[in-house]
């Protein structure tokens, strides 16, 4: 399995990026980013959000109709992912987003851009996790946070079959979906932790949530002090 992440791409390529985009209408995925948009407007009133790996950028569409005096930005390093994010926000007609081809090692931006750095189902694909954590840092303001969500591998059962029942899906079906997204699409907290641990950490002050909103994801708070 590691040497297969070795070789695999950091970003999702096409037509990875079409069968994503499909997964990510599904009910459960909608629901699943109107949470963690809810979640932004308690940290965040206005100003500058960035979404780190937005993917088909539904995240961005839903934080900019929750805060219309935001502007908010989705990078990801997949060029049919921007194509069908700027697709998605052009059919939803929103003004205060943009998405830009970029890869979250090395961002264009400048220092102390953003108010609020937000990334969903990313993190387990970063093959360097800290160095992007240090660009979050480097992009991020002063007593500014940043929220990263990301699938909980070791998360219990309970846990999804009932999320999976709250959105109206059969167990069954959504046990199958799940088994097959977590196998790669996942970490253990262990694993964040350690990435957290690490000395070139610029984050200094974090914490770590499990089963964050009776979802089966690890929600991982970074404030810049
Ligand atoms: C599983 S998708 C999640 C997409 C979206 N955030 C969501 O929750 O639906 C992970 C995304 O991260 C992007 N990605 C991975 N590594 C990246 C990097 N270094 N820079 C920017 N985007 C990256 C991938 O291309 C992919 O679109």
């Amino acid at each position: 399995m590691e040497a297969l992440e070795r070789i695999l791409p950091e970003g999702i390529p096409f037509p990875g990026t079409r069968s994503y985009s499909f997964f990510a209408r599904s009910r459960i995925m909608q629901t699943f980013y109107r949470d963690v948009a809810l979640d932004v407007t308690r940290e965040v009133e206005r100003g500058r959000i960035l979404d780190v790996g937005t993917g088909p950028g539904y995240l961005p569409l839903q934080i900019s109709r929750m805060i219309p005096e935001s502007e908010v930005i989705g990078v990801d390093i997949s060029k049919d992912m921007i194509k069908i994010a700027r697709r998605n926000a052009e059919r939803a007609g929103a003004r205060n987003v943009r998405f830009l081809l970029e890869d979250a090692n090395r961002m264009s931006f400048g220092n102390e851009t953003f108010d609020l750095v937000v990334s969903t189902g990313s993190l387990h694909h970063w093959k360097n996790p800290v160095r992007v954590i240090n660009e979050i840092y480097r992009v991020l303001k002063f007593g500014k946070k940043a929220l990263i969500y990301d699938l909980w591998r070791d998360a219990p059962k309970k846990l999804l079959k009932e999320k999976l029942r709250e959105c109206g899906y059969s167990i069954t079906a959504g046990l199958i979906m799940y088994s097959i997204v977590k196998a790669h699409s996942s970490i253990t907290v262990e694993e964040v932790m350690r990435i957290l641990g690490e000395e070139g950490n610029m984050f200094r002050n974090y914490s770590v949530e499990e089963g964050w909103n009776s979802y089966p994801v690890v929600k991982v708070t970074l404030l810049k002090v």
